[in-house]
This record gives structure tokens, C-alpha cells and sequence, in this order.
């Protein structure tokens, strides 16, 4: 496959930035978005250019570190699957691709393709743990009965993988679904009631202090959510933070 690719380069979180455009050969269908990046970069690096900065770690959809956005959709054209799952056989021979960060106030560009999602883990700080009893008395999580219908939705909140698509795709960089699914895991289950209240109010803070927008029930991060994490999750979240600030 031959593609032409428009590319987001930034030299640092002040700089302007701009789009550069690439052409690049010899793409096979069976590469994944990711390692056709790499085969860019190391021609560039031949022509003693500068690699395109991109953030990626596990390359299996587990991280959530790969964050592009792709002929402008977060994470690509594909359903489900992050940018490191996103494979070329989902473009055609001559197809021009647009690649640009996330953009959202709360994600500030530190170099071309990389933002710095720290906000996000400022937010799980404010309130994403459990407290557990450790004078000898803990209860065997084993022993607890929960509900399989808890229990399924609880795990399928916590699949949740941080990559921030949610924020890139909402017209407002709203990241409720986001704290909606860590409030999720927790809430739905004995172990996180203890501080339930206190999580649902201090991570909402949080995520009000970092920039990010209001959630206006578009819909689309659910779309977009690589994890497939629902909106169910936000209606969880808004019960659980009025309930909380009704006793506060
Ligand atoms: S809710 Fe989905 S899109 Fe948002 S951070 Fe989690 S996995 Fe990514
Ligand atoms: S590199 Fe880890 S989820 Fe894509």
C-alpha cells in the first residue's frame, strides 16, 4: 500500500505546530497502525530527520497510552480496538491519513502526537483506592457474596484503560465516562462503599480543577471508547454525586 499521511508536528508544549505531510511505501495491510509508524520514523531517522513522537507501551490494548487521532475519530475508524490494535488493512492503497493528538485544555501537546494525560491520574489520586482492614479481622474477598450482576458490571468498568479517547472525542473534553467507570468498579461493590461517598465527591473536584468540560449526554465517548465502557456508568456516577452532596 502506498499512503500519504498528514501528520500533527509540534516541537514542544509552546511551539504553534502544524501539519506535515509524508508519503510512505511498501505499507503491508498486516501492519498495525503503529508499527507503520515506525517504519516512517526510521526513514526519517536515515534522512537525519526527527522521529514523530507518539506515546505507546504495550502495543496490546492494555495501556492506554496510544492515543492518535485518526481521520478524526480517537483511536481510528475501527470499533473497539485502540490505535496499537488498529491495523492498515483498514485503509485503502492511496488512501490520504490524517494523524493528530488528543486535544482537549485538560491534555496539554507536550511533542507532536504525545499529550500529557497526568490530569487523569490526579483524578484517580482524589479518590480511586479502597481502605481495607488489616487488624486481622480482614474478611476474605472470597467469602463476600456480590451479586453476579454487580460483579459483571463492576468488571466491565474496570476495563476501563485510561487512554482519554473519551475526553478527545466529546465536543466539551468531558472525561465523565472516564471518572463514571473508576467510580463504577469501586461503588458496585461491598469492598468500595466505605469511602463511596467521599470518591464520587473528590474525584468530580478533581476533575472540575483539571479543565475538563460538562457532560452533555452526547453519547459520544461511548462510541469512540475503545473499552466499550457505557454510558450507564455516567447515570451511576450523577446518583451517586447527588446522593453525596444532598448529605455533605
Ligand atoms: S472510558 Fe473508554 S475512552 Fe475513556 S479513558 Fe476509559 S477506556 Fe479510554
Ligand atoms: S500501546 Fe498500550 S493500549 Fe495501545
Amino acid at each position: 500500500m502506498k499512503l500519504h499521511l498528514k501528520i500533527w508536528r509540534q516541537n514542544g508544549p509552546q511551539d504553534k505546530g502544524k501539519m506535515v505531510d509524508y508519503d510512505i511505501n511498501d505499507v503491508s495491510p498486516d501492519m498495525s497502525f503503529l508499527e507503520m509508524l515506525d517504519v516512517l520514523n526510521e526513514s526519517l531517522v536515515a534522512k537525519n530527520e526527527e522521529p514523530i513522537a507518539f506515546d505507546h507501551d504495550c502495543r496490546e490494548g492494555i495501556c492506554g497510552t496510544c492515543s492518535l487521532f485518526i481521520n478524526g475519530e480517537a483511536h481510528g475508524p475501527d470499533r473497539a480496538v485502540t490505535t496499537c490494535q488498529l491495523h492498515m488493512r483498514k485503509f485503502k492503497d492511496g488512501d490520504t491519513i490524517y494523524i493528530e493528538p488528543w486535544r482537549a485544555k485538560a491534555f496539554p501537546v507536550i511533542k507532536d502526537l504525545m499529550v500529557d494525560r497526568s490530569a487523569f491520574d490526579r483524578i484517580i489520586q482524589a479518590g480511586g483506592y479502597v481502605s481495607v482492614n488489616t487488624s486481622g479481622n480482614t474478611l476474605d474477598a472470597n467469602a463476600i457474596p456480590i451479586p453476579k450482576h454487580d460483579a459483571d458490571r463492576s468488571f466491565d468498568a474496570a476495563a476501563c484503560i485510561g487512554c482519554g479517547a473519551c475526553v478527545a472525542t466529546c465536543k466539551n473534553a468531558s472525561a465523565m465516562l472516564f471518572v463514571s467507570a473508576k467510580v463504577s468498579q469501586f461503588s458496585l461493590l461491598p469492598q468500595g462503599k466505605v469511602e463511596a461517598k467521599q470518591r464520587a465527591l473528590n474525584m468530580v473536584k478533581q476533575m472540575d480543577e483539571e479543565g475538563f468540560g460538562n457532560c452533555t449526554n452526547t453519547g459520544a465517548c461511548e462510541v469512540e471508547c475503545p473499552k466499550e465502557i457505557s454510558l450507564e456508568n455516567i447515570a451511576r456516577l450523577n446518583r451517586e454525586y447527588l446522593s453525596a452532596a444532598l448529605v455533605e
